[in-house]
């Protein structure tokens, strides 16, 4: 009953805002922009379908170069087809240390920078399943890999001082703390999805507190967003029924990244770690229980370390 009760009054407080019809009143009041990404490149993960996508349609429409990273080259091929030869298909499969090492590996070998990360990729299983390098798979798409991906690139002066990271989170974080010893969860009867992409989400908010502190002072800036609730393969195939009842007023993939676009624009610079979502910051936390966590970001960070020596 207590569970319902949480149910009813999460729909309840966030449907308006989250989906279309949010975007759609919040939207009336924003200046008109039109950003101007000539000269720039960018590496979007996650990019070859949902928002990944939508992310890639508009920064190679406003002229940037588009490294897009996903696993499925003819869904890559797709994409060059249909935004032009602004946009290069990178595979990679970012549940895999090991490819995410070797995409890194080939950024830098191409002698390419960038000046705009988007760390899109990302899922929620209901299903557990481990990698092929024993990792839980949400785990190791929605952070640990994010977390080998930026800071690799970081370290090899491949994002520049100037660049911008935007780290795709989800209002689904709302229902976590930082929780570092769930990170992970390698016990199939002790995983839950929704859970679980909860606290990686919740992660991924944390991480840019950290990167923020540590690699701001060179200049970098790193947002943390969420997109609302937007129709896309992931949400159908990992929610069927919140996608079957909200689908007619789901955000397109347009809406639910516009805040990225206008972030990458517009670069501002309030409250660096701030949660941003339709162009504001909103609360990082709305549940009393999420705030209170022995973990910190630093810790986090630490954690994600050890996590990817352990793989030589
Ligand atoms: N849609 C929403 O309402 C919503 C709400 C909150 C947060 N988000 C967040 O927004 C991000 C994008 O969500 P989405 O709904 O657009 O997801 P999606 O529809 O599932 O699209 C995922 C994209 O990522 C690629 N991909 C999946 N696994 C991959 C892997 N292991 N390595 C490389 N690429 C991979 C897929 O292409 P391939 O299959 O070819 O690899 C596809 O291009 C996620 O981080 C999600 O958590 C979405």
């Amino acid at each position: 009953m207590a569970m319902l009760i949480k149910i009813i009054k999460f729909y309840g407080r966030f449907t308006l805002s989250f989906t279309a019809i949010g975007f759609f009143f919040r939207s009336l009041l924003w200046p008109r922009f039109s950003p101007d990404f000539r000269g720039q490149i960018w590496l979007v993960t996650g990019a070859s379908g949902g928002l990944g996508k939508a992310i890639v349609a508009q920064a190679a429409a406003a002229g940037a170069t588009v490294l897009a990273v996903a696993r499925s080259s003819a869904k890559l091929d797709a994409l060059v087809k249909a935004y032009g030869a602004g946009v290069a298909p990178m595979t990679a499969d970012l549940s895999l240390q090991r490819d995410t090492q070797r995409l890194v590996e080939d950024i830098v070998r191409s002698g390419r920078k960038i000046d705009v990360l988007v760390n899109n990729v990302g899922s929620l299983l209901n299903d557990f399943s481990l990698t092929s390098e024993g990792r839980e798979t949400s785990f190791a798409t929605n952070i640990l890999n994010h977390f080998l991906l930026t800071e690799r690139l970081i370290e090899s002066s491949v994002l520049k001082n100037d660049s911008v990271v935007i780290n795709m989170s989800s209002g689904g974080m709302y229902n976590a703390p930082l929780m570092i010893a769930k990170m992970n969860v390698t016990d199939p009867k002790r995983y839950a999805g929704v859970f679980a992409y909860a606290v990686h989400k919740r992660g991924q908010a944390e991480l840019t507190k950290y990167w923020s502190a540590t690699y701001g002072p060179r200049g970098m800036k790193f947002y943390v967003m969420h997109p609302g609730w937007a129709d896309t393969e992931g949400v159908e195939r990992s929610l069927p029924r919140f996608h079957k009842v909200l689908n007619l007023i789901l955000r397109d993939g347009r809406q639910g990244t516009e805040t990225a676009i206008w972030l990458a624009a517009t670069r501002p610079d309030r409250e660096p770690g701030g949660f941003w979502f339709d162009r504001k910051i909103r609360p990082s936390h709305v549940y009393p229980a999420t705030m209170v966590s022995k973990d910190t970001p630093a810790g986090l960070a630490d954690y994600l370390r050890g996590e990817l020596g352990k793989l030589t």
